[in-house]
């Protein structure tokens, strides 16, 4: 039960997070540490087809952050300003010599890696609403890489809180003004049908 406690608190420790200690660098062998985590998760046919293109040094950040847009719902904010911008990001790519479809792996390793991070100290934020085009381009991705997923890390620099959702609609995450951010989520009765 101890051991359950503790991933659950993991769980609810990892958030994702938009606002980062930019300054506080993410080092290679830290992001390789990320990624190890990855070899233990299920996958689809066992074929393990998805890759990692590890981002971290100031000149590659400063190339990635325009090409990805941040928290749809808050449409007033243009995303984190410069010094709490992502540190690293981890680019998941699928390799399409070995399939066209990953089933779920994308999303399970996405939450391993997510996990691990929050472990160390560091939030998390998982993007898809990025520049594909352009990301290959500046990361000089070889074309038989597809990137499925951004992945942007670094020290959190802010405080985020989950709410109990007030009604089945309420999904949008909301930040109040002293600058918390808040995440309606739903209750677990329903989630569970009966
Ligand atoms: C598949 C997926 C895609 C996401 N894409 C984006 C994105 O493009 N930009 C962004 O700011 N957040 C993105 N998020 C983060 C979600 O907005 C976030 O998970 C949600 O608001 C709930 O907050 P929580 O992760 O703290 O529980 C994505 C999350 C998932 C799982």
């Amino acid at each position: 039960m101890d051991r359950f406690n503790e991933l659950r608190q993991l769980l609810e420790a990892d958030r994702s997070v938009r606002r980062f200690e930019q300054s506080r660098p993410i080092d290679a062998d830290t992001l390789r540490a990320l990624v190890d985590l990855t070899r233990y998760c299920a996958s689809g046919r066992n074929l393990q087809p998805l890759r990692y293109r590890p981002v971290y040094t100031p000149a590659e950040c400063e190339a990635v952050f325009p090409l990805t847009a941040w928290a749809g719902y808050l449409s007033d904010w243009p995303g984190p300003d410069d010094g709490e911008r992502p540190a690293a990001y981890l680019v998941q790519c699928l390799d399409t010599r070995l399939t066209a479809n990953c089933l779920c792996d994308d999303g399970l390793q996405l939450q391993a890696i997510t996990l691990g991070a929050r472990a160390l100290g560091i939030g998390a934020c998982i993007i898809k609403s990025f520049k594909t085009a352009e990301l290959a381009f500046v990361l000089t991705l070889p074309e038989h890489f597809k990137p499925l997923y951004v992945l942007a890390l670094g020290y959190p620099a802010e405080k985020i809180v989950l709410e109990k959702m007030t009604s089945p609609d309420d999904i949008r995450y909301y930040r109040t003004a002293d600058e918390i951010h808040h995440v309606p989520k739903r209750e677990l009765d329903e989630l569970i049908i009966k």
